[in-house]
C-alpha cells in the first residue's frame, strides 16, 4: 500500500501544481480531481450509449446518445467521456513492479453535468444527453459520476461505442512550405509505418493525380516534461503525418486526398479536399489574409462549459468557414487549443477547424499554452503548457522553421512578407531569434513585397491590457526595447500579436511616440509601425486599463480577428471584424508607392554620404 500511496500522491502533487501556476480555468478537463475517484459502483445505477458503431458511412464526427439513472441523483453528478473505452489500470504508468495503480489514472476526454438539459434529473434520477463524438484512434465509453469533480465517486460506466474505423486519416491541416510554391499536408492517423505507406494523392482540379509520399512523426509519454501531460492528461496522440506538394503552379486550383496503403494492399483513404497554391512572391492579385491567436476550442455539444469559451471559439470558427472563399491564408499566432497538458484536446481541436485548415493554409505561432515549462529552456519558467513543453504543437501542425522546436519562421504570400516570431525563446540582441528577425525583415524586396508584416504571440509592441499597464510596461517587459530599432529600420508596416485577449490598435508609432496622425486614410509613409494586439480568438477575454494612452486608437473588449487585403502593390484594407456577427468594427487603408517605402524617417534609413 506504500507503493500505491506514494504514486498517488505523486499523481496528485504533479496534478496540483500544475492547478496552481495555471491562469485559473484554462481547461476545463483540469476541474476533475480524476485522481481522487473512488469506486462506488451501485447496481440499480446505469449509464448507456448508442449506437454502438459510429461513422458507417465514413463520417468522423457522430452524436451519441448516452441515457443514465440512479435512485440518488444530486445536482454534481455527471457523465465522463472516456476514450480507451477501459480507461482501467493498463493504462498507468508502473513507476515500479510493487506499484498497484489506481483505477482512474486518465483523465475523460470530455465531461458534463447529468441534469443539462434534464430539469428533473434530481427528481426522477434518469436523464438523457446527446454528445458529440469526433474519430480519434480508439474507442469510448461513458462514465456516470456522483461527488462533483473534486470527489468523483463511479456508478456506473456504459457499453463501449466505437468509429467503424479508429484509425483512420483525419483532419488534414495545410500549411505553407519552405519554398513558395510548396504546400504540406498534415494529418493524423491510427497506422504506424509498419502497417501502412502514408501519401497523399492530388493533382490539378480535374488534371492528372499524382502521389507524394509522407513521413511520419510521433510522441511519447517521455516526451512530455511533466503533469498532467505525463500523468493524467497523457493519451496517445497516433501517427502525424506530414506530405510536401512541390512545384505548385501559382493560383492553380488543386485537389488532393490522403491515403494509406496497407501492406495487405488495401488502401484507405480520406474524402477528397482542394486548395489554391499561393501566389508568387511579388505577384500581383487580390491576397486576403486573417490574423488572430488565442482561439482555443469549444464543444459544440455543451460540454467542457467552463470560462465563457464557448461563444468566442466557436464563433470564430464559424465566421472564419462562412467567409472561407473570401480568404487565402490564416495566421493563429500563438495558445492554439489550451490542452494545457490534456493531450486528446488537440484531436478535438484539429477536427474543430479542419473544415478551414483543409482548405487554406494555417500557419501557427508558439505560445506560452504550447511551449512554458520550467526548467526546459523556455523564455518564461511559468507552467502554462501543462507539461506539454511545446512537443504536441510542433508535431501536430507543420511549420516551414529551420528547427520546429524554435517556432520562428518566415513565409511569403503574394505581396506580403510574414516574420513570425516565438515570444516562448529569448528574442533580445545577440539571440540567435534576434538575428533571424533582423534577417527576415531585411531579406523582402519591398518593391514586390510592400507589405511588411511581423507577427508573434505575446505583446512585444503595445497593449492597453491591464495587466500589462499594472506593470508599467504597457508591453511584454524587454519586446520593443529590444526590437523596435529593427522595425523602425526594415520599416515594418503592421505588427499583429495575441496573449491580451481583446483587441486595439495604435497609430503608426515608434519609441512611444506617434508618427503619424492619420487614423483611417494612411497615405505615404507611415514613418512608423502600426501595432495589433488580435487576441480575442475565443479564449475569456481580458481587460483593458483605464489609463488612456495617446497612442491607442481603437479598444474592443469583444471575440475577433484580423483581416488584411492587398490589392496590388500600393492598396492595402486593414479590418477588425467581430466574432459574433462577422462585421467589421475597425478599418483603415494604407494607399502609398514604393517611393514612400524607400522614404526615410527617423531612424529608417542607413546612414549616407555627402560625395556625389
Ligand atoms: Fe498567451
Amino acid at each position: 500500500m506504500r507503493f500505491y500511496e506514494l504514486f498517488l500522491l505523486s499523481i496528485l502533487l504533479g496534478v496540483a501544481s500544475s492547478g496552481e501556476a495555471m491562469p485559473k480555468g484554462e481547461q476545463p478537463l483540469s476541474k476533475i480531481a480524476i485522481h481522487n475517484t473512488i469506486l462506488a459502483f451501485d447496481k440499480s445505477a446505469y449509464i448507456k450509449a448508442s449506437p454502438f458503431v459510429l461513422g458507417l458511412k465514413g463520417e468522423n464526427t457522430e452524436w451519441v446518445t448516452v441515457e443514465y439513472g440512479t435512485p440518488s441523483p444530486t445536482n454534481d453528478d455527471w457523465i465522463g467521456v472516456f476514450s480507451p473505452a477501459n480507461f482501467s489500470a493498463s493504462l498507468c504508468p508502473a513507476e515500479n513492479d510493487r506499484v498497484s495503480p489506481p483505477l482512474l489514472c486518465t483523465a475523460p476526454i470530455k465531461y458534463q453535468f447529468a441534469n443539462y438539459s434534464n430539469g428533473e434529473y434530481t427528481g426522477t434520477g434518469k436523464g438523457v444527453l446527446k454528445l458529440q463524438l469526433i474519430n480519434q484512434r480508439s474507442d469510448f465509453s461513458f462514465a456516470l459520476f456522483t461527488g462533483g469533480l473534486y470527489s468523483p465517486k463511479l456508478l456506473a460506466v456504459s457499453n463501449a461505442v466505437a468509429f467503424a474505423n479508429p484509425k483512420a486519416p483525419v483532419y488534414p491541416r495545410l500549411a505553407q512550405g519552405k519554398a513558395w510554391n510548396e504546400m504540406t499536408v498534415t494529418w493524423t492517423s491510427g497506422y504506424s509505418i509498419n502497417e501502412a505507406e502514408p501519401f497523399v494523392e492530388w493533382g490539378k482540379q480535374g488534371g492528372d493525380q499524382m502521389r507524394s509520399p509522407a513521413g511520419t512523426l510521433t510522441f511519447n509519454r517521455n516526451s512530455m516534461c511533466g503533469a498532467p501531460a505525463r500523468t493524467v492528461g497523457w493519451r496517445d496522440p497516433g501517427f502525424i503525418h506530414t506530405s510536401f506538394l512541390k512545384d505548385l503552379w501559382p493560383n492553380s486550383v488543386y485537389t488532393y486526398k490522403v491515403g494509406h496503403h496497407l501492406f495487405n494492399g488495401t488502401y484507405v483513404w480520406s474524402q477528397t479536399y482542394s486548395f489554391r497554391a499561393s501566389p508568387y512572391p511579388g505577384q500581383d492579385s487580390l491576397q486576403r489574409v486573417v490574423i488572430f491567436g488565442d482561439m482555443g476550442k469549444a464543444e459544440a455539444d455543451g460540454s467542457n462549459e467552463y470560462n465563457n469559451y464557448q461563444p468566442g471559439s466557436l464563433n470564430t470558427t464559424h465566421q472564419l468557414i462562412r467567409d472561407l472563399k473570401n480568404i487565402d491564408i490564416i495566421f493563429h499566432i500563438g495558445d492554439i487549443c489550451y490542452a494545457n497538458g490534456y493531450l486528446s484536446q488537440w484531436d478535438q481541436f484539429t477536427a474543430q477547424v479542419e473544415p478551414i485548415t483543409s482548405k487554406v493554409p494555417y500557419m501557427i505561432a508558439s505560445g506560452n499554452h504550447e511551449r512554458d515549462w520550467p526548467g526546459t529552456g523556455s523564455f518564461y519558467g511559468n507552467m502554462d503548457s501543462g507539461g506539454e513543453c511545446g512537443v504536441p504543437a510542433e508535431t501536430m501542425f507543420y511549420t516551414p522553421a529551420e528547427n520546429r522546436a524554435k517556432f520562428w519562421y518566415s513565409t511569403d504570400y503574394g505581396m506580403f512578407h510574414f516574420c513570425i516570431a516565438d515570444t516562448e525563446h529569448d528574442w533580445r540582441e545577440g539571440t540567435e531569434q534576434y538575428k533571424f528577425i533582423e534577417n527576415c525583415l531585411a531579406s523582402a524586396d519591398r518593391q514586390k513585397q510592400p507589405w511588411l508584416i511581423f507577427l508573434a504571440h505575446r505583446v512585444l509592441g503595445y497593449s492597453s491590457g491591464s495587466f500589462y499597464a499594472e506593470e508599467g510596461s504597457f508591453e511584454e517587459p524587454m519586446g520593443r526595447e529590444s526590437l523596435q530599432k529593427l522595425w523602425q529600420k526594415y520599416k515594418v508596416d503592421i505588427a499583429v500579436y495575441g496573449h491580451v485577449h481583446n483587441y486595439e490598435r495604435t497609430c503608426p508609432i515608434y519609441e512611444n511616440i506617434c508618427t503619424n496622425k492619420e487614423k483611417s486614410h494612411y497615405q505615404g509613409p507611415l514613418n512608423g509601425t502600426i501595432h495589433v494586439v488580435a487576441g480575442g480568438g475565443g479564449a475569456s477575454l481580458a481587460d483593458f486599463t483605464t489609463i488612456q494612452t495617446k497612442w491607442n486608437y481603437y479598444k474592443d473588449h469583444d471575440f475577433g480577428f484580423i483581416k488584411l487585403t492587398a490589392f496590388d502593390h500600393s492598396n492595402l484594407l486593414f479590418e477588425y471584424k467581430k466574432s459574433s456577427d462577422g462585421k467589421v468594427y475597425d478599418s483603415f487603408r494604407i494607399s502609398r508607392d514604393y517611393r514612400d517605402i524607400l522614404a526615410c524617417s527617423v531612424d529608417s534609413c542607413p546612414s549616407m554620404t555627402l560625395a556625389s
